[in-house]
């Protein structure tokens, strides 16, 4: 990623008032996006760190995979519209787009989806070390000890300096994820685990390996499928949100991929990211019913309540989300299918949304929808259950993590990532003894 991305003409000029200095520094141009001011010599040339928590303003990398305009509300894989790939795209040629950069050939994808279908099996040894769980525990705890494990167990494909070892991995996580998943929830209930079926899409697969049951035959819903492979598209990748951050960061210490991937999995988990769609929909049972909306809207505009509209507001976007919008449609098509159009939840979240959407606070503060508000809706009516929401965000992310891991082995400015701080504590000072305290 080290081509010249800098203009000479094209710098910014600081000073430090403390001694009248100046210090030009170059600016960046990506391909589409704002200018980007380099500051890795800032620290070099003034002894002056710069002061960013939470990386509002901060780029921690060069990337082609997605691009994210907030204020337009556009999403791009490798430049293509996030609603054109969800309309058109089986998901794993999507997956294919973000790991490799184009669009296959129909060879490229024929070899691609029997890669994948052929690593889709876990080893029966694997299947073992769900019976160390509890039951009831969260399938994202089972999900991130299980993928964690994976660096006991495939000690070939470790060795992220070997192309073909990393080709392997990322093979094996992307294929595996949704065994691993549907088996955190048939071992939640008790049920026997599943394999998949060579002959189903990934989407497919996924679906009949969390219902069939060994003692009938049981066929996949082409509508709940095709709901399904959508929204596997929908949460792919997203550019630099935390999750992936932290799998670049682990990655950075040369850490093997799936442990990498079991630490994106980890900060998923948190109900301002990937977490925020069970938080939904324990939200809208929170509310009960439409003619309470109106009090929980003013709770999350109350300061002094910590209460916030889960699905609500995003860090990049300060539009709509177009996740959303096509989440919402597909919320419809799946209810229709399942003969719920008159869902409770589903009419509390879209009387939520259109209250929220002509209050000046949320328009101040440019809060919309985001993926994770109608999803659980549609996770709810599949039969999925609400414990299960994140785990399919993280079936689904663990395509988009793989390819952003792959980009910054291959980058050649990678380094360890190892951020500097602001201290606020103690100056030095010498120790006193119990006596003296
Ligand atoms: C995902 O990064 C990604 O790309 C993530 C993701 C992906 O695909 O990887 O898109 C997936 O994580 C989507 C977001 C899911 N999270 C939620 O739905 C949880 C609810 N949302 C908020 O927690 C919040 O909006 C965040 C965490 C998503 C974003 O937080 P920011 O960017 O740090 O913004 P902020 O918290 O500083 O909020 C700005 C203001 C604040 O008010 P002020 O302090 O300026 O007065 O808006 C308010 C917040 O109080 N605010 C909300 C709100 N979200 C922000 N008020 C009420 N309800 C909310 N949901």
């Amino acid at each position: 990623m080290s081509q010249d991305r800098t203009s000479s003409s094209d710098t910014f000029t600081v000073t430090d008032n403390a001694n009248g200095k100046s210090l030009d520094l170059p600016v960046l141009h990506g391909s589409v996006g704002p200018r980007v001011v380099d500051i890795r010599k800032f620290y070099g040339e003034t002894g002056c760190f710069t002061y960013d928590p939470g990386f509002t303003s901060t780029g921690s990398c060069a990337s082609k995979i997605t691009f994210i305009d907030g204020d337009k509300g556009i999403l791009l894989h490798r430049g293509y519209p996030i609603d054109q790939l969800a309309e058109n795209c089986d998901f794993l040629e999507v997956a294919y787009l973000l790991l490799f950069g184009e669009l296959p050939s129909r060879a490229e994808m024929d070899k691609f989806d029997h890669d994948i279908t052929y690593h889709s099996m876990l080893n029966e040894q694997i299947l073992r070390f769900y019976s160390g769980f509890r039951r009831d525990a969260h399938p994202m705890a089972v999900a991130c000890g299980i993928v964690g494990a994976l660096s006991a167990f495939y000690h070939d494909s470790l060795d992220f300096t070997d192309s073909f070892q990393r080709l392997v991995a990322e093979t094996r996580l992307i294929a595996k994820m949704p065994t691993i998943i549907a088996n955190a929830y048939k071992y939640s209930i008790g049920q026997p685990f599943n394999y998949p079926r060579n002959s189903l899409s990934y989407a497919a697969n996924f679906l009949q390996m969390m219902f069939a049951v060994p003692c009938e035959p049981y066929e996949v819903n082409p509508v709940l499928a095709r709901a399904m492979n959508r929204i596997l598209i929908l949460h792919a990748d997203h550019e630099q949100n935390a999750s992936t951050s932290t799998v670049r960061l682990a990655g950075s210490s040369g850490a093997n991929p799936f442990a990498c991937i079991a630490a994106g999995i980890a900060s998923l988990w948190g109900p301002s990211h990937g977490g925020a769609n069970e938080a939904v929909l324990n939200m809208l049972m929170q509310i009960g019913s439409k003619d309470r909306v109106g009090e929980f809207v003013k709770r999350a505009k109350d300061k002094e309540d910590p209460f916030r509209l889960m699905g609500f507001g995003h860090r990049v976007y300060k539009n709509y989300d177009p996740r959303a919008k096509i989440m919402q449609k597909t919320c419809h098509e799946v209810l229709d299918e399942m003969g719920r159009h008159d869902e409770p939840l589903l009419q509390i979240a879209v009387e939520l949304e259109r209250i929220a959407l002509e209050d000046d606070y949320f328009v101040e503060k440019k809060l919309y929808p985001n993926v994770d508000f109608y999803s659980g809706i549609i996770f709810r009516a599949m039969g999925i259950p609400v414990s299960m929401f994140t785990a399919l965000f993280a079936l689904a992310r663990t395509t988009g993590w793989v390819a952003q891991w792959m980009e910054m082995i291959a980058d050649p400015d990678q380094k360890i990532g190892r951020p500097r701080q602001l201290y606020v504590g103690a100056p030095q000072r010498d120790y006193v003894p119990f006596d003296k305290r």
